[in-house]
């Protein structure tokens, strides 16, 4: 390699790190110009491959400067104008093809716009509305959330899901600091070299509900206090790994800490050791087409109790509780579907199964099918505890049934001594959803993993086996062909 290949090699790989590490904007700006730089010096040929890639670095930063400077005085603001402008001729100058490329065609500020936010830069949505999908009565706790996304220029289809990134229960947070022994106060550098003060840390980074299996080794490896010593010890063997597995969900960082306190570790030490905080996933329950400007969620309060105390799912308790309504506080990107949307074609039949918040995707499907009046037939199973308290968006569901555009089957699995559930609704309509089925229909499963999508997939088999006639084998294999032809699509989590 030339000596001019290789500085340019050590100058994009430079941009790369100082690109994709949490620098100062005035930082993050000298590896823009590098970049340029290598841009321009790179032979074309080899430039190509890596020019995506690097426009979508120097597209993220363009965005960041821009916003950047839109949030500041409207002093700025013909500034900000100015560089939508200048970025719109830059972008596609130096990279070629891909983003910047697009964006120049279309030659428009709001086309730049568009990807401002993402899952590095997210949006911060403000609830507008929050109300319980369920009866005040249910033990189940579900909620509408409809979220405000103006300003983000966020475009989002049916089957595609939100990113939040929640904050940890302020009352969690304290209950942890008390736990390591510090005020809240100290300052914690995290993985990349940020300071933080810990209040904050665990607030907003730390994962306090989960203890991973380092952390527990490093609190034995401390514990010398002989009973809790055995006991850590004897959970840490091979043979008791389902125990260790119990021992740890039914804690949190803060009980765990507390059952332990013998052992002495410094709050900079503790946070190394924590998982960090992740976003939660929501499908999306609307059609933009049909809301506009907002998003809605359909969301199941996590509560239940371990180790003697009440626990909350973190981001649900956030979405549910803690988040106040109108005020811009929860971050948010759109996760797009991987294939888990509506059919191009609009006179195609779809069957929709979606118990509890599993439906929540198929109030995207009707709304966005609502509009395109296509000829497609839609059916939905949905299924949930009691009809009276849990028919989360009965009236819409009954509208579409009563105008036909919906047939819609309902398994409400506490209303009688046996429970009911969506498959065995599927398995007695089963001589005519295997009509559907061959007839072209796609058939989607969103909702509970563990237990549901198991039990309909092997409903769905017994269906195709009795009313196609076919053997087991063959009945997997037609089953394994629809997934093949995405016609059977699924969501679960
Ligand atoms: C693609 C996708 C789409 C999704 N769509 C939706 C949606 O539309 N609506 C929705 O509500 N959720 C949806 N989820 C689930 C959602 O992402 C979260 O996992 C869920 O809301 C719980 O998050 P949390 O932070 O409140 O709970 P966490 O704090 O993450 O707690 C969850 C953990 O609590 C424990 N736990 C739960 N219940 C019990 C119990 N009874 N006893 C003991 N331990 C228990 C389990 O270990 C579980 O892993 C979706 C997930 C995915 C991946
Ligand atoms: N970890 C847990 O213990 C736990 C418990 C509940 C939910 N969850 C999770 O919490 C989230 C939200 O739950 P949700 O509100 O959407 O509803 P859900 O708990 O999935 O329940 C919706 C409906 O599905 C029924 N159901 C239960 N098992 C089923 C099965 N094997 N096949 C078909 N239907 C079945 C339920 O009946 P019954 O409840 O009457 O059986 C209920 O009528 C999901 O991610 C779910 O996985 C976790």
């Amino acid at each position: 390699m030339s000596i001019l290949g290789s500085i340019l090699g050590f100058i994009y790989q430079l941009c790369q790190y100082l690109l994709s590490h949490e620098l100062s904007l005035s930082i993050k700006l000298l590896a823009l110009y590098l970049l340029v730089i290598y841009n321009l010096f790179f032979p074309r040929s080899q430039r190509a491959q890596r020019s995506l890639n690097i426009s979508k670095q120097v597209f993220c930063i363009g965005n960041r400067v821009l916003r950047y400077l839109l949030t500041d005085p409207p002093i700025l603001l013909s500034l900000s104008l100015f560089v939508c402008s200048l970025w719109c001729k830059i972008v596609p100058y130096f990279c070629g093809h891909g983003l910047g490329h697009e964006h120049a065609r279309h030659g428009k500020i709001y086309i730049i716009m568009q990807n401002l936010y993402s899952k590095e830069n997210p949006f911060l949505a403000s609830i507008k509305e929050r109300y319980r999908l369920s009866n005040p009565r249910s033990e189940k706790e579900t909620y509408h959330i409809s979220l405000d996304l103006k300003g983000s220029d966020y475009r989002y289809h049916p089957g595609d899901s939100i990113a939040i990134f929640s904050v940890n229960d302020p009352q969690l947070v304290e209950r942890t600091i008390v736990a390591m022994g510090a005020t809240g106060d100290e300052a914690i550098v995290d993985r990349k070299g940020l300071c933080f003060p810990l209040r904050e840390f665990l607030t907003t980074k730390a994962n306090l509900t989960e203890i991973s299996r380092n952390f527990f080794l490093h609190i034995l490896e401390k514990q010398h206090d002989p009973e809790l010593r055995e006991r850590l010890q004897s959970l840490s063997e091979d043979e008791n790994r389902n125990a260790l597995k119990d021992y740890l969900e039914a804690r949190e960082v803060w009980d765990f800490l507390s059952e332990n306190r013998q052992v002495i570790f410094t709050p900079q030490e503790i946070v190394s050791m924590l998982k960090p905080l992740l976003p939660r996933f929501y499908s999306i329950a609307s059609s933009q087409n049909a809301v506009g400007d907002e998003v809605h969620l359909t969301v199941a309060a996590l509560s239940y109790s371990s180790n003697g105390h009440p626990r909350m799912g973190v981001c649900t308790n956030f979405l549910c509780n803690l988040a106040p309504i109108n005020q811009p506080a929860v971050p948010l990107y759109v996760q797009p579907h991987h294939g888990f949307t509506i059919p191009d074609n609009v006179d195609q039949d779809i069957i929709m199964v979606g118990p509890g918040t599993g439906v929540a995707p198929f109030r995207a499907f009707m709304q966005e099918r609502e509009k395109q009046q296509g000829k497609g037939r839609n059916w939905l199973f949905f299924g949930e505890r009691r009809m009276e308290d849990d028919f989360l968006y009965r009236d819409y569901w009954q509208k579409l049934h009563a105008s036909q555009r919906l047939h819609i089957d309902t398994a409400f699995s506490r209303d009688q001594e046996t429970k009911i559930y969506v498959q065995h609704r599927m398995e007695e309509q089963g001589h005519k959803l295997f009509q559907w089925l061959k007839n072209g229909a796609s058939l989607y499963v969103c909702g509970d993993a563990k237990y549901m999508a198991k039990d309909v997939e092997a409903a769905l088999h017994r269906i195709v086996e009795t009313h196609g006639a076919l053997s087991q084998p063959a009945a997997k294999d037609y089953v394994k062909k629809l997934r093949a032809d995405k016609k059977y699509l699924r969501d679960v989590y």
